[in-house]
């Protein structure tokens, strides 16, 4: 990505997507918001062009719907300003799993993984072709952690974390560079449409506190950025034990405790 790059923001009416576009402007990047708000992408671009000056598009489009996301998808395709792409629009559906309305829950995996992986392939041959530019995608620390009770949610958050670090090692030879962000609590307007008050969780995460550290690892290239884990070899080491299972799954046989029922 060049320094005069464009980067598309998805959700950047509120939360971290508005801080990401921030941030952004304030590097002097032109941006492109997406999200469903007109009134709110407005908000954030009046400020943000007449605090930096850079260029500002709004793209209003709701991601679940298959009509407004190919718009999207087309302007990644064909812009050829834009080197970043941000994908950060997402949500949550409040109640547990066999409290949640099959549609809401089909809504959600529209949302937080079909929107994701669709944009992600919409610019990633583009990008390639360029030699340069990068992907990141906001996933977070409930993708690895199915003790926390949030099923769908996590599985969408594990899918993102997933297809960031598969995309990384695929287009992080051809210059292309991949990033998944994992927050945990990040006080944001989520947790109130989850149904949870966010002075109840422990500790919160301020939202500029948050997006400011991604950046750093943006910067430094980390293909995986968890700015609340303090302890990093934990991190590696866990991703060690990982790799260490791979070489062992090539085997004809199964493994001899299910050779024999019992
Ligand atoms: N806050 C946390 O504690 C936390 C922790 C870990 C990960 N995350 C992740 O961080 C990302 C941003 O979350 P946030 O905390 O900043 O949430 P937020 O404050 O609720 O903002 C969500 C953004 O996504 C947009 N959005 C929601 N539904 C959309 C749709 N159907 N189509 C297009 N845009 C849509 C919203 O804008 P409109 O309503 O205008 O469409 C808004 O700009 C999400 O992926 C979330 O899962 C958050």
């Amino acid at each position: 990505m060049t320094a005069t790059s464009a980067v598309l923001i998805t959700g950047a009416s509120t939360g971290i997507g508005a801080t990401y576009a921030d941030r952004f402007a304030r590097r002097g990047h032109d941006l492109v918001l997406v999200a469903r708000n007109g009134s709110r992408l407005e908000s954030v671009a009046t400020r943000l062009r007449a605090e930096t000056g850079v260029t500002i598009d709004i793209l209003r489009a709701d991601l679940t719907d298959p009509e407004e996301l190919a718009a999207v998808e087309v302007r990644l395709q064909e812009d050829r300003r834009i080197g970043v792409l941000v994908n950060n629009a997402g949500g949550n559906v409040s109640g547990r799993f066999i409290e949640q309305e099959t549609g809401d829950v089909a809504k959600l995996i529209a949302l937080n993984a079909t929107a994701v992986a669709r944009l992600s392939s919409a610019i990633a041959p583009r990008l390639v072709a360029a030699g340069e530019g990068a992907i990141v995608n906001i996933s977070s620390v409930v993708g690895i952690a199915p003790e926390f009770g949030m099923a769908v949610y996590g599985a969408t958050k594990a899918f993102v974390a997933f297809l960031s670090q598969a995309l990384s090692f695929e287009l992080g030879p051809k210059g292309v560079y991949v990033q998944a962000v994992l927050p945990a609590a990040t006080r944001t307007e989520i947790w109130d449409h989850a149904g949870v008050d966010v002075n109840t969780l422990g500790a919160v995460m301020e939202v500029g506190d948050l997006v400011d550290a991604a950046l750093i690892g943006f910067d430094r290239r980390e293909p995986v950025t968890i700015p609340p884990l303090y302890d990093a070899e934990q991190w590696d080491a866990y991703q060690a034990q990982r790799q260490a299972m791979l070489p062992g799954f090539a085997q004809a046989l199964p493994a001899e405790r299910y050779r024999s029922a019992g």
